[in-house]
């Protein structure tokens, strides 16, 4: 087996640079060593192996039994609980994953197409008319608004004004860019004082689970709660409560995040916002896909290998770290032609595939919020085109900033929307 090679500076300088400038680093790196590089972070043991060829990602997500990269248990027990299906390995998270994946199904999410749009409604009537103002905290309100009503189904205002209130603040407090340092850094205190912090969220949380139980409604809360393992067995109330706080974390940046990004695309290509205002469905699908294709909420989503990876010249063993790099197979112009530019129409003609195509990972942990996290953007776009001519605040494209896992917009999207 051959060593795959990488940039040689210390682990903490990698870091730094990957914190920084996360693109140019990948760029740098695939200009320099090729598709396949090796890098060294700071705080973690080993190596990690960064992949972009669609062939190495079949092989890769296509084997069902490797494990999860490390550092995820360290991030984000203290939030979601230890049986979180973001934590589990092997058999515990394929029970998990079968019981979670169908009230996610395609067919299903239309039913909470109406409280996408109040909750869109609702933040739209706050924006600032005809000045600057940064609109992924705007995106945050809606995607934390819908999740508390569609998955966990509060339907009761004041205690999702509380809820709201409770879970923004402590999102925002996992999402800022000293915690992430520190924990990288390897400072565990910050999440010790969050999950102190929790204990409310927990008590409301276990209220509405209980709610659920003796009357459910058609949210994802409700569903989990009627659910059955494949021993007849329920998903305990802690469980669920875990569960809840894992969709949270997963669903609610990366949506707000895809959404300002798709927003800071359409204000820089008037064109591609024009048709999009048109209404026609399949044209706005294409524009989510183009958004995140080209900018990729989350940048990594890795496997330790279990079994060796063979494919294209690459050959690993058991026991590597593995990330396919979103941004770098977002990026081949053997797949995309003219990859840096916007053009929804690409995926008109035939939609995103599997392996070329991964905003949401793939195989057996691809993300399984994906068709509420679509449909969430489509609602959400339609509403704010509707309403809103828009045009950018600024002249320059965003730049990209690491926050937590995900690529998110230096300057939160800034924009200046008038009434149409
Ligand atoms: C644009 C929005 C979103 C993006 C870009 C995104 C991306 C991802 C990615 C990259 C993964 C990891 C896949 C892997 O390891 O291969 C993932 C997993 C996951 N996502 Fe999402 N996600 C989004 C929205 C959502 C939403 C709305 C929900 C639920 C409400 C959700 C729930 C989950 C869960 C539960 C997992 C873990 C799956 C498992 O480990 O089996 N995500 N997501």
């Amino acid at each position: 087996m051959t060593a795959i090679p990488g940039p040689t500076e210390s682990a903490s300088l990698q870091t730094a640079r990957w914190l920084a400038r996360p693109i140019r680093f990948l760029e740098d790196n695939r200009r320099r060593y090729g598709d396949a590089f090796t890098v060294m972070f700071k705080g973690f043991k080993t190596p990690l192996v960064i992949v972009s060829h669609p062939s190495v990602l079949r092989a890769l997500y296509g084997e069902r039994g490797h494990r999860m990269p490390p550092g995820r248990q360290v991030t984000l027990k203290p939030l979601v609980g230890a049986r979180s299906l973001l934590l589990l390995e092997g058999s515990e998270h394929l029970s998990r994953r079968k019981v979670m994946l169908p009230p996610f199904r395609g067919d299903r999410m239309r039913a909470y197409e109406p409280i996408m749009r109040d909750a869109s409604a609702r933040a739209l009537d706050a924006w600032p008319v005809g000045r600057a103002f940064a609109v992924h905290p705007s995106m945050q309100s809606i995607t934390l608004d819908v999740i508390l009503q569609a998955v966990f189904g509060v339907s009761d205002e004041t205690r999702r004004a509380r809820l709201h209130q409770l879970l923004g603040d402590l999102l925002a407090a996992t999402t800022s860019m000293s915690l992430q340092v520190q924990v990288l850094f390897g400072r565990m205190a910050p999440l010790e004082a969050l999950q102190v912090q929790a204990g409310e969220i927990d008590a409301l949380l276990l209220e509405e689970i209980a709610a659920r139980r003796s009357s459910p409604g058609e949210d994802i809360c409700s569903l989990l709660v009627q659910a059955r393992f494949e021993d007849g067995t329920a998903m305990s109330d802690g469980e669920i409560r875990d569960q809840l706080m894992t969709l949270l974390m997963a669903g609610h940046e990366t949506t707000a995040t895809g959404l300002a990004w798709t927003l800071d695309l359409l204000v820089r290509h008037p064109d591609v916002l024009e048709r999009a205002r048109g209404g026609d469905e399949t044209y706005l699908k294409a524009v989510v896909s183009e958004s995140l294709r080209l900018r990729p909420v989350v940048p990594l989503a890795g496997r330790r290998l279990t079994v060796p990876l063979e494919v294209d010249g690459l050959s690993l063993p058991v026991g590597t770290d593995v990330t396919p790099a979103m941004w770098l197979t977002h990026t081949r112009p053997e797949e995309y032609p003219e990859p840096y530019a916007f053009r929804p129409e690409r995926f008109l003609e035939s939609p995103p595939s599997t392996y070329t195509w991964i905003p949401f990972g793939g195989g057996v942990r691809r993300c399984i919020g994906a068709p509420f996290a679509e449909l969430e953007m489509r609602v959400v776009l339609g509403e704010v085109l509707e309403r809103f001519d828009l045009r950018p605040a600024g002249r320059g494209a965003e730049g990209i900033a690491r926050r937590n896992v995900t690529f998110s917009p230096r300057h939160g999207t800034r924009i200046v929307a008038t009434p149409r």
